[in-house]
């Protein structure tokens, strides 16, 4: 799927589809697709009438043209009620198109940028929701299919009536492109099978990554890990055949103020069995997964450093697998993290908080003040929110309204939950300084505020994703597997941290 911007008029576009929209509820269309009723002797506002076009997002409506227009064919798209349109209703229906588009194996499309003037949203923003919407959209993970037929390559003209806004879509159209590329390598990674992603394979995808974009790169060993004093990380990995990898990758925004900066840590758990608190077999081949966090902020660098954002971003992703292998650690057993802390594992299948656990440690190591970790981490998050929000938790509340912010910008809602100390009492332990679950109550809670045991002293935010990262639904921008939640929202943190120095 390419993107272009083109300078012209939709009608005379000689293409295989042109794009047009209207509003539910709209007796007539306007704009484009007014144009395009006119064209076709008033079929789109008749197909209004006899109620066959509502304007409902998710509809469309295929129109041949039989002559009357360069272009075949006319695809009518809901957009839903105009009162609630935004730059999210233009993602979500440019998904929905682009996935029209695949169904119809249209090779070559027409569309303009929706509604830019009459929706109240400028040209810039709605391109690049359309170029994320259109290439999300289309995303498929087919790499282990044997293919019947090759995909048609498929080419969306984005056509601008107005010169002087060309320069503004153009802009949109490449940084809507960067973004949905970052979020397409946060699924990838994640969609992965846990036999091709494995710790060594993450680290190589990493250093790949760091190459082609110029970032600085560190792998550590587990005997480096060891040196450290990573108790926590290494008892996870050492149940498991394959080796950790612990990946630190950066990006220097602004060299001339290292201050200016935030580390994000990803939960880089490259299948999570469980261990010896082994799972249930139903549902266990989701965590594959247990890695989205990790792949998110390496999809989040590697768009930061494309856009050239001012800001220094350090990724820091522990990656192992959970595994319940003959040395596996044990419930009971006590280890201690990089910050000294005894830490009693009563449940093996809660791991995430010992690999975040070093992970948040290592970077107030490398002198982050700042840091924002995202993780697979409860299943509780489902119970407590479902998949319309992500949990937000933390020690800063500056820090946690920024991010709220970015994801309300992005679509990528969140919501704020309570860390009362109250709670702490849940992670009492009779033999260490704490152990690693407290219950069944507050699961969430409990394990957010655990991790603040190791966020003392930086301004610390934690995104719990372990129930929007991956859906079964198919809707807009988003399709069944990993939805790439949050990167977007961390690379508009990022930008909005980097344009307040
Ligand atoms: N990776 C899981 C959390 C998870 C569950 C992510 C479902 C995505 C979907 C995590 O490591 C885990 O197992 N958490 C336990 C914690 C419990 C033992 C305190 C959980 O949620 O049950
Ligand atoms: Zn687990
Ligand atoms: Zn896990």
């Amino acid at each position: 799927m390419k993107l272009r911007a083109v300078q012209g008029d939709i009608m005379q576009q000689p293409v295989d589809a042109i794009l047009v929209n209207v509003f539910e509820g709209a007796a007539s269309p306007g704009g484009a697709a007014g144009a395009a009723d006119k064209a076709l002797h008033g079929a789109i506002t008749s197909l209004i009438a006899d109620g066959e076009i509502r304007g409902k997002r998710g509809e469309a409506t295929v129109i041949h043209t039989l002559g009357s227009l360069p272009a075949k064919r006319v695809i009518v798209a809901g957009l839903g009620k105009q009162a609630s349109f935004t730059a999210d209703t233009v993602r979500a229906v440019s998904g929905d198109v682009a996935r029209t588009l695949k169904r119809l194996r249209v090779g070559l499309a027409a569309t303009v940028v929706h509604e830019a003037g009459a929706g109240g949203i400028e040209a810039e923003q709605a391109a690049q929701a359309l170029a994320e919407g259109t290439l999300l959209g289309a995303y498929e993970f087919s790499r282990h299919k044997s293919k019947e037929e090759p995909a048609k390559a498929l080419e969306l003209l984005v056509v601008e009536r107005d010169s002087k806004q060309l320069a503004a879509v153009e802009r949109g159209l490449k940084t809507g492109a960067v973004i949905a590329e970052a979020v397409a390598l946060c699924r990838d990674l994640a969609n992965e099978p846990a036999n091709h992603m494995t710790p060594t394979v993450l680290a190589d995808t990493a250093q790949r990554i760091a190459k082609e974009h110029g970032l600085e790169i560190t792998v550590l060993e587990r005997p480096q890990c060891q040196e450290l004093g990573m108790g926590s990380y290494l008892s996870v990995a050492q149940g498991s055949a394959q080796p950790p990898k612990f990946i630190v990758v950066r990006y220097w925004g602004d060299r001339a103020n290292p201050e200016n900066a935030i580390g994000l840590v990803g939960k880089g758990i490259t299948f999570d069995s469980g261990g010896i608190s082994i799972k249930p077999a139903e549902g266990m081949e989701q965590m594959k997964g247990d890695m989205a966090g990790g792949a998110a902020v390496l999809g989040a660098i590697q768009a930061v450093a494309r856009l050239g954002v001012r800001l220094n971003v350090t990724a820091i992703v522990p990656a192992t697998e959970n595994m319940p292998g003959g040395s596996a650690s044990r419930p009971g057993d006590v280890v201690r993290a990089m910050n000294g802390k005894s830490i009693e594992i009563v449940n093996t299948d809660a791991e995430g908080r010992l690999v975040l656990a070093d992970g948040i440690c290592y970077a107030k190591h490398l002198g982050l003040k700042r840091v924002v970790d995202v993780a697979t981490l409860t299943g509780a998050m489902g119970v407590a929110l479902g998949s319309v929000r992500m949990g937000v938790f933390g020690n800063h509340q500056e820090l946690m309204d920024r991010i709220k912010a970015a994801g309300d910008a992005t679509g990528e809602l969140m919501w704020q939950m309570p860390m009362d100390e109250a709670y702490k009492e849940q992670l009492r332990s009779e033999v260490a300084d704490i152990k690693n679950v407290g219950g069944r109550a507050a699961g969430s809670i409990t394990g957010a505020l655990f991790m603040d045991y190791f966020a003392e002293g930086v301004q610390w935010a934690h995104l719990d994703i372990a129930s929007v990262a991956r859906t079964d639904k198919v809707s807009g921008h988003l399709v069944k597997g990993h939805t790439g939640i949050p990167v977007r929202a961390l690379v508009r943190l990022c930008q909005e941290l980097a344009q307040r120095q």
